[in-house]
């Protein structure tokens, strides 16, 4: 994994300035940091996918389950959510309890000594004193990786994993997004070749934004942005897109993309990032889905969702099969528990278990 680029040997300056893929060269050292989907190669996904159902797999029997909670008993991760957050703080916590890992957190910046006027760097800081690892999830975005700069200038340089930040990234929720494409379309070729449609605030929707950059590493796919013209895709997303050759429309019109998507990835307005209100102006009504829309869909079309949502899927499908969420929620969890497993180096012994006994699905 190590590619021999320091974060210590870089200026803040330089680094900032340097293009999103020579960014990710940083962060695959030791310790990896997860930091933006630019650093992942098809290969990296692929192994985290196979580890993660071998991981949910092992965890099926109680001293498979047992097993797992060795692998990383000697650690310690922090969860710092400085916005809100249910599934990526709830499945990074379960999937350092599965291995093992205890957890502490600040989830509000006002129970830290932030409010007394501590930088979040100095914050920072003081969390790397007591764990092993950052899990984190911050309003700025960047500021995960200024973390991670930041602590490779120290003496306790220790991996960061970006949980979501600002409007920008999201590479955790990418991964699962990517296990979720990949199991449902294990039996039909896979995630190369498909279209894939992303509906609903394309500009600030983070998942969008990271997930689109994933399938740039699958051959064949086409993408579908479909938003209402203020909340569509922003021009630096399709630039990286055009830059590694990956076909894309850019429509309003989601009648017309139904039909043909194998996977529709719903998003709710991420409203706030408003100034002043002004999303709900915007008419969204064209941009959701319901129990009318299902005979229209593919039988093998899923229906995804990064959640929470709001009104954008109605209630009414959530038990057709070709409804997905709540599943990539729960695949949320074994993607994150390989992530942090492979991020200490640990895999191998996972492996090894799961070869001596394998356990069936
Ligand atoms: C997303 C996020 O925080 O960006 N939620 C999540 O992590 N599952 C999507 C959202 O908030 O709309």
């Amino acid at each position: 994994m190590a590619t021999g680029k320091k974060l210590s040997e870089i200026s803040w300056q330089e680094f900032k300035a340097l293009p999103l893929a020579a960014k990710g060269d940083y962060f695959q050292g030791i310790p990896p940091h997860t930091l933006i989907a630019q650093q992942f190669s098809r290969t990296r996904l692929e192994e985290l996918c196979t580890l993660a159902t071998k991981i949910k797999r092992i965890n099926k029997r109680r001293d498979g389950a047992n097993f797992l909670k060795t692998l990383l008993s000697d650690k310690r991760a922090m969860l710092y959510f400085a916005q809100p957050s249910s599934r990526t703080y709830l499945s990074h916590n379960a999937a350092c309890q599965i291995l093992g890992l205890d957890t502490m957190d600040v989830r509000d910046t006002k129970t830290s000594s932030e409010v007394k006027g501590e930088s979040p760097e100095d914050t920072i800081r003081t969390f790397s004193s007591y764990a092993d690892m950052i899990i984190m999830r911050h309003p700025v975005g960047g500021f995960a990786e200024r973390v991670a700069w930041m602590l490779a200038h120290t003496n306790r340089e220790i991996p960061v994993l970006n949980a979501g930040s600002g409007a920008d990234q999201h590479p955790t929720q990418a991964l699962l997004d990517i296990y979720t494409l990949a199991r449902s379309f294990e039996k039909t070729g896979g995630i190369d070749g498909k279209h894939i449609a992303f509906v609903g605030d394309l500009m600030r929707g983070r998942t969008v934004r990271s997930l689109a950059w994933l399938l740039t590493l699958y051959k064949d796919v086409t993408l579908y942005f479909v938003a209402p013209e203020p909340l569509q895709i922003s021009p630096d997303i399709l630039e990286l897109l055009d830059q590694a050759g990956t076909q894309y429309v850019i429509t309003q019109d989601f009648a017309s993309v139904m039909p043909i998507a194998d996977a529709v990835y719903m998003t709710r307005i991420q409203d706030e990032w408003d100034a002043e209100g002004e999303s709900c102006t915007i008419d969204t009504s064209d941009f959701s889905i319901g129990a009318e829309h299902m005979d229209i869909l593919k039988d093998t079309t899923v229906i995804m969702h990064p959640l929470p949502r709001r009104s954008e899927i109605s209630t009414d499908i959530d038990n057709d099969p070709r409804a997905v969420y709540w599943r990539q929620m729960r695949n949320g969890m074994w993607i994150r528990a390989a992530l942090i497993l492979t991020t200490f180096g640990r895999q191998d012994e996972a492996n090894q278990y799961y070869d001596d006994y394998k356990p069936q699905a």
